[in-house]
């Protein structure tokens, strides 16, 4: 199979962490015979610093003509003074979503059986395998409504706005990712205050009645949903939110398997198409230092394989070859315990090549 990939390094860590997701999905190609034509663009703060925009057109165009998108992260303080709508966050993520068209962000977090004294919950709430999915609405919400300062700078006001046609697209996809998982749909809102989450709650409701009958869903409101997640989060299948609420959830889940350097995410659109990349940001503390867990890309690339070019073995490799790797011990520094021996950037992602399996 012969594809195309936009590599978006990005700031901080994201060159590190890309490189070595690139060097799998070299490996793959190799070994299961594909083609992956794959052209780096500059992104974020390396594209303001390069040619004064978060995200230059060419950028977009070469995402555009491709069949997937990946992506390291972008920011770092040497952005932060930036006008908040020029900052990379805003001017080049954002409108990479928007832009694209990558309403459906789907963020899998779960506990490695390798990794299961990482969690800081105690072992009885995580244990036998936590294994949740937060399917997020992307493109929507109070990210895209309208941001104002009131004239006098006194007041400041962000919409939130939502449609039926968004609600019902997202919906749809948490409960087909749930038809092929345990069939158990957690739809997170604030139907007591918000008129957003009362018609998000309707059309959810609607839409399970029409369709998917078959799978359980249940209603929670968000300040129960974040605490239900620390408490007894083994009850969650998929999580579906809104963008904000995901972005918040999602963040806590990653926290509740210990590892936010092993979380992927993919942000896809109706038609397959998707950007993927690690849940963490650019981590510009240990950027350049060939210490930052590659993992949460490189499972970033098993989900591109899998969603964007349909190579479910290729994608099942990749995971497996993580799941050997740390098996056998093998460990970056933010998931090695107190005082073992931990690699860097680098050899990690060559341990996953050499992990391969056909
Ligand atoms: C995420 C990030 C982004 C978001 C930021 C960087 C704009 O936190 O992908 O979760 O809020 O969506
Ligand atoms: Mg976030």
């Amino acid at each position: 199979m012969d594809k195309t990939i936009a590599i978006l390094p990005g700031d901080g860590i994201g060159p590190e962490i890309v490189d070595a997701a690139v060097k799998v999905l070299s490996a793959v190609s190799g070994m299961f015979g594909h083609t992956f034509k794959m052209a780096k663009c500059l992104v974020g703060g390396a594209a303001i610093d390069a040619v004064g925009a978060a995200l230059p057109p060419e950028t977009l165009a070469a995402c555009e003509a491709s069949d997937a998108v990946l992506l390291g992260a972008v920011g770092g303080p040497k952005w932060d003074a930036l006008p908040s709508d020029r900052r990379p966050e805003r001017a080049a993520l954002l409108p990479l979503r928007a832009k694209l068209g990558l309403f459906c962000n789907l963020r899998p977090a779960k506990v490695w059986d390798a990794l299961a004294d990482a969690s800081p919950l105690k072992p009885e709430i995580v244990a036998c395998g936590l294994d949740l999915l937060v399917v997020r609405e992307l493109t929507g919400g109070i990210y895209f409504g309208a941001h104002k300062r009131g004239m006098d700078g006194l007041s400041a006001r962000d919409d939130m706005v939502y449609s039926v046609s968004e609600i019902e697209r997202i919906a749809r996809a948490a409960f087909e990712a749930a038809r092929r998982r345990r069939g158990r749909v957690t739809s997170v809102d604030k139907a007591n205050v918000l008129e957003t989450s009362k018609l998000w709650r309707e059309t959810v409701t609607r839409l399970h009645a029409a369709e998917y009958a078959d799978v359980a869903l249940e209603h929670m409101y968000v300040d129960n949903a974040a605490m239900q997640l620390v408490r007894a989060p083994r009850q969650f299948d998929v999580i579906l939110t809104e963008n904000m609420f995901g972005d918040i959830l999602s963040d806590e889940a990653s926290q509740v398997t210990g590892s936010i350097g092993m979380l992927p995410s993919a942000s896809l659109r109706a038609d397959g198409f998707g950007l993927y990349e690690p849940i963490h940001g650019s981590a510009p503390d240990i950027a350049g230092k060939d210490v930052a867990n590659p993992l949460a890309t490189i499972l970033s690339a098993a989900m591109l394989l899998k969603y964007s070019l349909g190579l479910d073995d290729e994608a099942a490799a990749v995971e497996d070859a993580v799941g050997d790797v740390l098996a056998a011990g093998v460990r970056t520094a933010d998931i090695a315990r107190d005082g073992t021996p931990s690699v860097g950037t680098r050899a990690m992602g060559e341990a996953v090549c050499a992990a391969l399996k056909r």
